[in-house]
């Protein structure tokens, strides 16, 4: 069963020789905890695979400490130098083609000629990466199609059985997955919502793309169901029923709910954002028949909101 680690010199060190023997250990990041391993190490990254049984492979994030480092695993452009620059560290990972002498598993990639890189902010997250002296390969740390864990206990009801360690690093300030842009070519292509937006990257980059549905440049994790509770999920909610847990958004909550969790009575996205995942798993319980959920503003961190609850709508 796994432990949870308070963050101390000792217990860095031990995950940080745990990650070097090619174990599996949770940590924290500033958007979700991840569930890392030696993205060096194929027999590694295959036990990530395993632990969240994955029903196949998807390419995998590689966390890295700064830019120096990523530009060791891939290969560097203007467009990702001016990402990396403006949003790193912090919730923006950079798909880019992985450089001809890349020493990352292939398995990171997942037959893919690219790579997924982020430079996390999270104190604990680089202290373990600068400790361990290798890219973390990391996925969200829960098991596959299941909500992303953001505080330590989630991940332990999730991975509890799988894992030994999880780095104790309190709550996710994000809350929601970062970024994923394609920075090969010249024009940013927005593979998946998250915790930079749109609007931010577009401002920084000029303009941004959006990956078709389908496409070659779609996100390939962006077809699985995800993020899902195990009751039914109802968005655009405009009245609710006592047998209905509700997911507020603003000042004026729907009434009449069973149970009802407000995301963020001011209305404020990123306070909404930190919360979601915490508040699906808390409304996800028996006795209640459904999840209903207040209609969300798609702008800025809304657009990523939306994304998780959309997928978490369709996933049975
Ligand atoms: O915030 C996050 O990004 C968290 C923390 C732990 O860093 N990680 C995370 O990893 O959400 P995961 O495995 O759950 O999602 C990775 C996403 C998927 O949508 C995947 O398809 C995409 O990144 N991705 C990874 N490598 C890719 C590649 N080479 N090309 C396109 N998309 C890629
Ligand atoms: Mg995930």
């Amino acid at each position: 069963m796994a432990r949870i680690l308070e963050p101390t010199a000792q217990s860095i060190a031990l995950a940080a020789e745990a990650i070097r023997a090619g174990h599996t250990v949770a940590l924290p990041t500033e958007t979700v905890y991840g569930l890392g391993a030696d993205a060096t190490n194929d027999a590694a990254v295959a036990a990530i695979f395993a632990a969240k049984e994955r029903p196949r492979f998807n390419p995998l994030i590689v966390h890295v400490p700064d830019i120096a480092a990523a530009q060791r695993h891939v290969e560097w452009t203007p467009l990702a130098q001016k990402l990396a620059t403006a949003f790193w560290p912090g919730p923006l990972t950079l798909v880019l083609k992985r450089r001809p002498d890349c020493k990352l598993s292939l398995l990171v990639s997942a037959g893919l000629d690219t790579a997924a890189i982020r430079v996390p902010r999270h104190p604990l997250a680089q202290s373990l990466l600068r400790e361990a002296d290798r890219p973390i390969a990391a996925p969200s740390a829960n098991r596959s199609g299941a909500i992303s864990p953001t505080r330590p206990e989630h991940v332990v009801q999730s991975l509890g059985d799988a894992i030994d360690i999880v780095l104790d690093g309190g709550p996710c300030l994000i809350g929601v997955e970062s970024t994923v842009v394609d920075a090969s070519g010249e024009v940013p292509v927005l593979l998946r919502p998250g915790g930079i937006t749109r609007e931010d990257i577009a401002r920084v980059a000029g303009s941004v793309k959006d990956a078709q549905a389908g496409g070659k440049l779609h996100s390939p994790g962006m077809l699985e169901s995800h993020y899902a509770p195990s009751l039914p999920m109802r968005l655009n909610a405009t009245d609710v029923t006592p047998l209905e847990g509700l997911l507020a958004f603003g000042p004026t909550p729907l009434t009449g709910a069973g149970l009802t969790i407000n995301l963020s009575s001011s209305g404020n996205l990123a306070e909404a954002a930190a919360t979601l995942f915490a508040a699906m798993r808390a409304l996800d319980r028996p006795g209640l028949e459904r999840i209903a959920v207040m209609p969300i503003p798609d702008h800025g961190l809304g657009e990523a909101i939306n994304d998780r609850l959309k997928r978490a709508a369709a996933a049975r």
